[in-house]
């Protein structure tokens, strides 16, 4: 039997190509050797507020994006979280085993709750001073009160997503591998307390680009909520727009175009130029040696929108109607397996059995 994938994003926001070279390039090859679940994850979306018109609109425009980027529905199961309600269910089971003080650790959490106390944080953290960083993340514990309960429960909604489908392999970027171990150790404490239900599975972070960085602060990570557009390339971007965003890229002292760690803003946008192109470290070093500046950035835009141009097309190929039909079929599909383990959830912890 083939090893079993999933893997999912949320419909907010604009995808970037830091989720695609993180996350969506690896499940569009990952597809090919595993029974492969691609969710769209509607109801982790809200646990920030979102325009309900608009999250309607981003939930069918990100399958689109999934199609396009290569996922094949023939191979794969695309569909939207909330039609498989058994996510919302098992959510809860794994709640009741679930502790504070793990959920509390999560940086994600943390960095998402109230926008001046993440400031601080990052602040602190970036000044490296370990007091400043200790005073903030106390602080941070204090604005409990500030920060909505689903943001706080969120990893816990992600277990149920993957243990709900006896998943083998989560590829993911970076930022979500502290979620991977989290869900982890749920798997191994339900198997404990209650018998074996669940795999237990494995993180998948590519080697290169699971954390692609903010063309404007290499400090932070690419992401679809910077306050400053031009951090971002997004998928859907105009060639005039890619290019005036690399032009604008912050760069590091020096005139080298190398990986060395300490230039991580160059480091950044050579890395993108590598998995672009698929040439070797060794390939793209030797491609710019004598180059300046100037000519890396506008040859690394040329070759982001040569390389997004038919995947934009293919982006309008799609109707409202026949995403909606493979989104229907893939729900089915989904349901099906998340209906078995959920069933297996209820025996096991006495919600449901013989006796009932
Ligand atoms: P999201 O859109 O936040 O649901 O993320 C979708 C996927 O993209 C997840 O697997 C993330 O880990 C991955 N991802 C998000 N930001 C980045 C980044 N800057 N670099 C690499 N991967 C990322
Ligand atoms: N939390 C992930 C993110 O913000 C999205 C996600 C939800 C996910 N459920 C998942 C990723 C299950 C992998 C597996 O990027």
């Amino acid at each position: 039997m083939k090893k079993r994938i999933f893997s999912g994003a949320q419909p907010t926001g604009q995808l970037h190509i830091g989720n695609y070279l993180g996350a969506l390039k690896n499940w569009v090859a990952l597809q090919e050797e595993y029974e492969s679940f691609y969710c769209i994850v509607n109801l982790h979306a809200i646990t920030l507020p979102q325009d309900p018109k608009v999250l309607r609109q981003k939930t069918l425009d990100l399958a689109s994006i999934y199609l396009a980027a290569g996922i094949d529905p023939e191979k794969s199961t695309i569909f939207i979280q909330s039609d498989v309600p058994e996510h919302a269910e098992l959510t809860w089971v794994l709640s009741c085993i679930a502790r504070m003080g793990e959920l509390a650790r999560m940086t994600q959490f943390k960095d998402k709750s109230p926008r001046s106390l993440n400031k601080r944080l990052i602040r602190a953290r970036a000044s490296l001073d370990a007091e400043a960083i200790r005073i903030a993340e106390n602080e941070a514990f204090l604005d409990f009160g500030n920060a909505g309960v689903g943001l706080f429960t969120y990893p816990i909604l992600m277990a149920a997503d993957i243990l709900l489908y006896q998943t083998d392999l989560v590829p993911v970027g970076q930022d979500q591998k502290q979620h991977l171990e989290l869900t982890r150790d749920l798997a191994e404490r339900f198997n404990r307390d209650f018998g074996e239900t669940f795999v237990v599975p494995e993180p998948f972070i590519p080697p290169v680009g699971a954390n692609i960085l903010s063309l404007q602060d290499p400090s932070k990570k690419m992401s679809k909520s910077d306050e400053n557009a031009n951090g971002a390339i997004f998928l859907l971007d105009d060639a005039d727009t890619i290019t005036k965003k690399f032009k604008k890229a912050v760069t590091d002292s020096g005139t080298e175009i190398n990986f060395e760690p300490d230039r991580p803003a160059i480091r950044n946008l050579l890395t993108i130029y590598q998995l672009l192109t698929g040439k070797s470290a060794d390939e793209c070093v030797a491609h710019f040696d004598g180059k300046g500046y100037g000519q890396f950035k506008t040859e690394l835009a040329e070759t982001t929108v040569e390389f997004l141009r038919p995947f934009q097309e293919r982006v309008k190929d799609y109707d409202d109607a026949s995403l909606k039909s493979i989104l229907k079929a893939g729900a089915e599909k989904a349901r099906s397996i998340a209906q078995n383990t959920l069933q297996q959830v209820y025996e096991k912890t006495g919600i449901s059995g013989p006796a009932l």
